[in-house]
């Protein structure tokens, strides 16, 4: 089944709580969505393999270490996981960047796709599904299905804030793929909508409400 792992860093349980408050605007929880993307992906790209690397230091030559070429690709699922891309690229500039747009039907909650643009070699890749949200885990399951579909082999989910219920539904229609998440909170509303969670992510990040 697949595994999820709780993010309980001091550092990052404190700016989710920041992000909850609803006096927190646009600007501040843009920043702390991007601060949190980079400490979660510090911890998401634990297993990145090193190789040796021969250096010189201005004092003698050595062996260091680099991350080998094995390819990454940061894929947010829109809108909500733009927010999240900037994080990830402070710490890995090199990486490819793919887009799946997805949105929750209102009456379903079941997600719509209206765009997917992705790096031809995901297959390569080690790919990390960006959303800060998952809720009926509708979306990111879909996003999941996508890069299976065109070949990824390799994908981990990066959520901020999960349900329970989100949790389930991916690891039941993808039992082999990991779950990064900074907290699970208690439930959905009758709207699909986390409790108590942060409100509508993409809303608050781009200021549409
Ligand atoms: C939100 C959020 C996730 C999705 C989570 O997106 O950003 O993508 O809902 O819900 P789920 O787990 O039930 O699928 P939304 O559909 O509101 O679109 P947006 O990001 O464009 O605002
Ligand atoms: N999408 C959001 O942005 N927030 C929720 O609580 C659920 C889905």
């Amino acid at each position: 089944m697949g595994k999820v792992i709780l993010l309980d860093h001091p550092l990052v349980q404190h700016k989710l709580t920041m992000l909850r408050m609803k006096e927190t605007g646009s600007k501040e929880f843009r920043e702390l969505v991007t601060e949190i993307s980079t400490l979660m992906g510090y911890e998401v790209t634990r297993d990145l393999e090193l190789e040796d690397f021969e250096i010189e230091t201005p004092i003698c030559k050595t062996i260091g270490k680099r991350v080998s070429g094995k390819k990454v690709g940061i894929i947010p699922i829109l809108r909500a996981g733009l927010g999240m891309v900037d994080g990830f690229l402070n710490l890995i500039p090199m990486a490819k960047v793919g887009h799946i747009g997805l949105y929750r039907d209102p009456d379903t909650f079941e997600p719509v796709e209206y765009y997917c643009k992705l790096p031809k070699d995901v297959h390569e890749r080690t790919l990390y599904v960006l959303d800060p949200m998952l809720a009926t885990g509708g979306s990111t399951s879909a996003a999941i299905s996508f890069l299976k579909k065109a070949g990824a082999k390799n994908i981990k989910c990066v959520n901020i804030l999960a349900a329970p219920e989100g949790i389930e539904r991916v690891k039941t229609d993808h039992p082999d793929i990991e779950i990064y998440v900074v907290a699970i909170d208690e439930k959905l509303n009758e709207d699909a909508y986390i409790i108590p969670g942060l409100g509508d992510a993409g809303d608050r990040l781009f200021g549409t409400k």
